[in-house]
């Protein structure tokens, strides 16, 4: 019988660590609910201890997904295994999941703590963990970097006091493929109790091989992978979800073990995820880039024509990736809307189908056909980005070469109306002035870029802000037919992001 390996998403935890990526509860839930029906095994929600919000986003993906573990990340203490319960109970599989560092580096530098404090608190934590499920996972923060023979004696400690999966971290994506899969086969050698739990690898990518190492380590027998969407994390990100599942389902030869990644909702949720932080999909990114299924060179052009095997490994419907087809138009009725809407994986409500409902009708109106990426941008406008602190009622901009660029805008302020009126360099200038005017910030413009959605100068301009104020920086999205209301939008949802991020705080100190 073929072995089977574990898909463990981390893109809620490690991934909303990149920078740009916070989520807020909404978002994050609305992705979790995603992730499930991906077919991921285990959604590792947040961090529950760092903040009273990534607490509550973890306590109601726990009480929402049906099929997922849910995972909750604690440090090795009593206060943040009791907290990650807390958040946890209600979970149909609760996992929690307890990391402390084991390299020396890490030991004397950031814990201050001699190896034998760490196996001591490796033990206590586990066993408290135990107490409450038996479902713990305990990573060795830093593993391919510590001393082999002492990560054989935590592996065990951890594994003695309950651990049922142990994780071998790449912290900081160091790790040569051929040196994963030795450390993979030295500790299935040399841990004596290693059958009793499943053996993990979580690798970042800051040599470019978070990818080829989580390879490496399955082929050396792990059997848990740690991924994110679209390789977001820390620093140069983790190991891709969309690589690994689909080098792991093209090359099944190669490997001989199966995942149960429905690899036909890769893209939406690659793409959902994209939507949600605002980063767009960089056209040559593996599997889900924009140029990953398109063949310029004419000898190429015509060997697809000959047969499609001569130059693509996998099919784009493989993937779930649609044809960028028209999907509804001005007279596309509420029943055709609610059809597309459920073939791109939305569950909504009534009130939330007449909601997108009535914004296809306006974006019809402007534009004649609306595609399946307007349609996803809808939703995710109309539907999951959640007012926060700042949103936009209304706006009017006066540009040209004979007038002095000009923006009126009416926002609501945490529920309460404002208006201003601002004069700028160019139309957008006027737009962020009478912004920053109205929330009484003003951040620095780090990165302005628009694209087209879909083809076509009718098409939905899709605007991507990155600001910074002190010294915190976040990423914003705004799409609208009208490129200067998408870059107001964008603006907003920076800012939303912005002021977030001033809850977070855990994370500095660990
Ligand atoms: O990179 C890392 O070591 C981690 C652990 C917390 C698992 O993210
Ligand atoms: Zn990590």
């Amino acid at each position: 019988m073929t072995e089977r390996v574990f898909v463990l998403d981390t893109t809620l935890r490690d991934g909303e660590q990149s920078p740009g990526a916070t989520m807020n509860k909404q978002e994050k839930k609305r992705l979790a609910r995603q992730l499930d029906t991906l077919g991921v095994d285990v959604i590792e929600a947040g961090f529950p201890a760092s903040s009273q919000g990534d607490f509550d986003s973890v306590q109601e993906i726990a009480q929402s997904v049906e099929n997922a573990q849910v995972a909750a990340l604690c440090r090795a203490s009593e206060q943040d295994i009791d907290r990650g319960w807390e958040a946890l109970s209600q979970s149909r599989r609760p996992r929690i999941h307890i990391f402390l560092a084991t390299s020396d580096i890490h030991m004397q530098y950031k814990l201050e703590m001699s190896r034998e404090q760490v196996l001591e608190a490796t033990a206590r934590a586990v066993k408290r963990a135990s107490g409450y499920t038996e479902n713990v996972q305990f990573s060795a923060e830093d593993a391919t970097r510590s001393d082999r023979d002492f990560l054989v004696q935590v592996v065990q400690t951890a594994i003695d006091s309950g651990a049922t999966t142990v994780n071998i971290p790449d912290t900081v994506g160091y790790v040569q493929p051929h040196e994963m899969y030795e450390l993979v086969l030295f500790l299935k050698e040399q841990v004596n109790n290693i059958h009793q739990a499943v053996l993990s690898v979580h690798c970042h990518n800051d040599l470019g091989l978070a990818a080829a190492n989580t390879l490496s380590a399955v082929q050396a027998g792990a059997r848990q992978v740690e991924v994110t969407l679209n390789g977001i994390g820390e620093r140069a990100g983790n190991a891709a979800l969309e690589e690994v599942v689909m080098a792991l389902r093209v090359r099944e030869d190669a490997y001989g073990v199966q995942n149960r990644v429905q690899t036909e909702q890769v893209y939406p949720t690659c793409r959902l995820l994209s939507l949600v932080i605002g980063q767009p999909i960089p056209a040559y990114k593996a599997v889900i880039g924009g140029n990953a299924f398109s063949h310029e060179a004419g000898v190429h052009q015509h060997g697809m024509l000959m047969n499609k095997q001569t130059y693509e490994i996998m099919t784009p419907e493989s993937i779930g990736r649609p044809p960028s087809e028209m999907v509804l138009g001005k007279h596309s009725g509420k029943h055709a809307c609610k059809r597309q809407l459920k073939q791109l994986g939305y569950r909504l409500n009534e009130e939330q189908h007449t909601q997108v409902f009535e914004a296809v009708k306006r974006l019809a109106d402007k534009k004649k056909q609306v595609y399946v990426e307007d349609l996803e941008s809808l939703v995710l406008e109309e539907i999951f980005r959640i007012p926060d602190r700042y949103r936009l009622l209304y706006l009017s901009s006066l540009s040209g070469d004979m007038a002095i660029p000009t923006a009126t805008l009416k926002m609501e302020v945490g529920g309460k109306e404002c208006q201003t009126a601002e004069f700028g360099a160019g139309p957008v200038d006027s737009v962020f002035n009478a912004i920053d005017n109205i929330v009484g910030q003003s951040p620095n413009l780090l990165h302005f870029t628009v694209s087209s959605i879909t083809g076509g100068t009718d098409a939905q301009g899709e605007v991507t802000v990155k600001i910074e104020q002190q010294e915190q920086t976040a990423i914003g999205r705004g799409s609208d037919a009208d490129i200067i209301v998408a870059s107001a939008k964008a603006y907003i949802n920076a800012l939303n992001r912005l002021a977030r991020k001033e809850e977070k705080t855990v994370w500095d100190t660990v």
